[in-house]
């Protein structure tokens, strides 16, 4: 028996739903997609863990990613693949320091990444995704508020421009966005005079200064599927070209430059954590259940009003 078999036969006997990021390996992606699971953006995931009605969830991604399955879903089961499977935003936001960041200024409403601890996202009044970030700070904005935003400075400058709204703006920033390059791709875009490119909002300014899509990562994938060019460039962790390929099998997809004086590989764009996410790990955890997403009970009432905002919102 092959260990996608074996996968499949341990998820339906334990009753056990796989989710997973569009940036971890390919084979998890198709098994997700294959057993009734889901492939997405953090939003999506979020909700499709709330909503299925397994009795475990397996999040295949980062550790903010489980973290916000088992807040939304405390009756529930949730697993990790890897437990030492991080990201650079939650790490670079340690909630004593934000916390005293919060306590001053306490006329901002605080309004955090998914990208965050447990922690962070109970002292925050909202969190967003990338997906949602625009129109939450535009509405809060409209209202006359003003916002404390953290962790991803690069994502809060794109929203501050979007949004006209006062931000005052944590320093974070994504190890695998912040490569990309802007003169590089400058001179791609030269050599693909009729290419469109595609940029996540975690990457620097100049080089969403350079993008005809700025988008989550449903958006990105969206925009290959419906736009007419049939070459994209892309700048976001290419663990994406899978999903990419599949909507569009017949457009080329070219990875954005991460190459530049101090770089030591052309396109290094590919999150370090995402890669600990592999089958046999999945094979490990299903037959012994370790790796068990635990948050303190308060923690968790608190953060869940936080990510609840937030999926209220969407669903208007
Ligand atoms: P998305 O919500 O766009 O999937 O982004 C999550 C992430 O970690 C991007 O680096
Ligand atoms: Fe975090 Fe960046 Fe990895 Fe996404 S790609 S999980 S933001 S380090």
């Amino acid at each position: 028996m092959s260990i996608q078999q074996e996968i499949k036969q341990l998820l339906k006997q334990k009753n056990t739903v796989l989710v997973a990021h569009y940036y971890v390996d390919s084979a998890l992606q198709t098994l997700a997609e294959n057993t009734g699971g889901l492939v997405s953006d953090s939003l999506e995931m979020a909700r499709f863990g709330k909503n299925c009605d397994a009795d475990t969830i397996i999040v295949a991604g980062v550790k903010f990613m489980g973290e916000t399955a088992k807040i939304l879903s405390p009756e529930k089961t949730v697993l990790v693949l890897d437990e030492n499977a991080t990201c650079s935003l939650d790490e670079n936001c340690q909630i004593e320091d934000f916390s005293k960041f919060c306590d001053a200024h306490p006329n901002r409403k605080v309004v955090v990444y998914a990208n965050t601890s447990a922690e962070v996202k109970a002292r925050a009044d909202w969190m967003v995704t990338s997906s949602s970030a625009i129109s939450v700070v535009g509405y809060l904005h409209n209202q006359g508020k003003k916002i404390l935003w953290a962790p991803d400075r690069h994502l809060g400058h794109y929203v501050q421009t979007q949004t006209g709204a006062d931000m005052l703006l944590w320093q974070g920033a994504c190890v695998v966005h912040e490569r990309f390059k802007a003169h590089a791709l400058e001179a791609l875009k030269i050599k693909y005079p009729k290419a469109c490119v595609l940029v996540h909002p975690e990457s620097p300014q100049a080089v969403v200064a350079l993008a005809d899509v700025v988008g989550s990562t449903t958006a990105l994938i969206n925009a290959v599927r419906d736009r007419k060019e049939t070459i994209f460039i892309v700048a976001t962790d290419n663990g994406i070209f899978h999903k990419m390929h599949k909507v569009a099998p017949n457009k080329k997809l070219i990875e954005a430059p991460t190459m530049g004086e101090s770089a030591d590989c052309e396109s290094c764009a590919h999150c370090e954590w995402m890669a600990m996410n592999n089958l046999e790990k999945l094979l490990k955890i299903l037959k012994t259940g370790e790796n068990e997403v635990k948050i303190d009970k308060s923690i968790s009432n608190k953060a869940r009003r936080s990510i609840q905002r937030l999926l209220d919102f969407t669903q208007q």
